[in-house]
């Protein structure tokens, strides 16, 4: 039997590679590195809204977003259980995000300034995530599409969480309408640019396509992005700070503005506003728990030796 064939013929009947079938190096390579980035982007997500989590302005404001942050890690965990059932060590992933020589999202190398931040990550940023992640419940991975289903139901109640946070602000004081709005003027723009380059910039996508890892290109999904969100911001009274906004009705989708794709590659580059201090931290969290990692290796060891007396 030809394994490359019966490989093309799982693929193209929509069913699954699971991780013992025969699958191109190049397929588990950019399976790896997806999943890894994506891996690596929830466990530095939690960095940013985590800043918030001792000023949270109430009990359930600290519930909800201590629910949320431990989410992320969750998220995490379940796609780095999914790179090893592809060969992958976690410990080498781990080493190579903190040694910089593997990426994350963007989106989390922007400081989170004021409260309303922890709303507008949950409305645009986790919105974001889940327009880009429910096609990915049909990742031609089956480890990878299963632990998608999960991850997308919890990161709707973020989105929703967000959302809702902000509904309260903004029927608050002009003070708090305002700092909603400073606050969705800094995110709106890099939230567009987690669904990564326009597509004749991108070099993956055409390859991730035909092996249905992907399902959407990066410029699909923005565009799917922007339509559904021009909507929610009206009705939550906000401006999305982009003058060309405007209806298409020709096309039937929102025109909008060129996002600074010269930021995108610096912050991608380890230029952006905190990605020296978000990597610092998850260094510093390794070490710290550097003893941990010791004494289960030290206590796994000793029951090895325990069981075979
Ligand atoms: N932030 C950082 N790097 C990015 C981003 C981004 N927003 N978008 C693209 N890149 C990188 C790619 O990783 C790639 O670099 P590499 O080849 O060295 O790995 C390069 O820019 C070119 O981009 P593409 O060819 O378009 O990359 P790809 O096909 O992987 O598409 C995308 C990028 C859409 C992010 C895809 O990887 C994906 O869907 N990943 C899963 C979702 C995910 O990771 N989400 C994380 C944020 S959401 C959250 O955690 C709440």
């Amino acid at each position: 039997m030809d394994l490359e064939a019966e490989f093309e013929r799982t693929v193209a009947a929509e069913h699954r590679v699971e991780p013992r079938d025969w699958m191109p190096d190049g397929y588990r390579k950019t399976l790896i590195r997806q999943i890894a980035q994506h891996a690596h982007s929830e466990i530095i997500g939690m960095q940013p809204e985590g800043n918030w989590i001792s000023r949270a302005p109430s009990l359930r404001r600290k519930a909800i977003l201590l629910a949320k942050v431990q989410d992320e890690a969750g998220h995490g965990l379940y796609l780095y259980a999914a790179t090893e059932t592809l060969g992958a060590d976690r410990g080498d992933l781990t080493e190579k995000l903190i040694e910089g020589r593997q990426k994350y999202s963007s989106i989390f190398n922007y400081p989170t300034l004021s409260y309303a931040d922890v709303g507008t990550i949950g409305w645009l940023v986790d919105g974001a995530a889940i327009c880009n992640q429910v096609p990915l419940c049909r990742t031609s991975y089956g480890p990878y599409a299963r632990a998608m289903i999960r991850i997308c139901k919890e990161e709707s109640f973020h989105q929703r969480q967000g959302y809702e946070l902000l509904m309260t602000m903004m029927s608050g004081t002009d003070a708090q309408r305002a700092m909603v709005q400073e606050s969705v003027d800094r995110f709106w723009w890099p939230s567009l640019m987690m669904f990564g380059p326009p597509d004749a910039e991108s070099s993956n996508t055409e390859q991730s396509m035909a092996w249905r890892i992907k399902r959407n290109t990066n410029d699909e999904l923005r565009q799917k992005f922007v339509d559904m969100t021009v909507p929610q911001a009206e009705k939550l009274g906000v401006t999305l700070p982009d003058p060309e906004l405007a209806w298409n009705a020709e096309r039937g989708h929102h025109d909008f503005g060129r996002p600074d794709w010269d930021e995108f590659w610096q912050v991608v580059g380890g230029n952006g506003p905190t990605n020296a201090q978000r990597v610092a931290h998850r260094r510093k969290a390794h070490d710290d728990g550097e003893w941990v990692r010791a004494a289960a290796a030290a206590h796994a060891a000793k029951r090895a030796r325990d069981e075979g007396r």
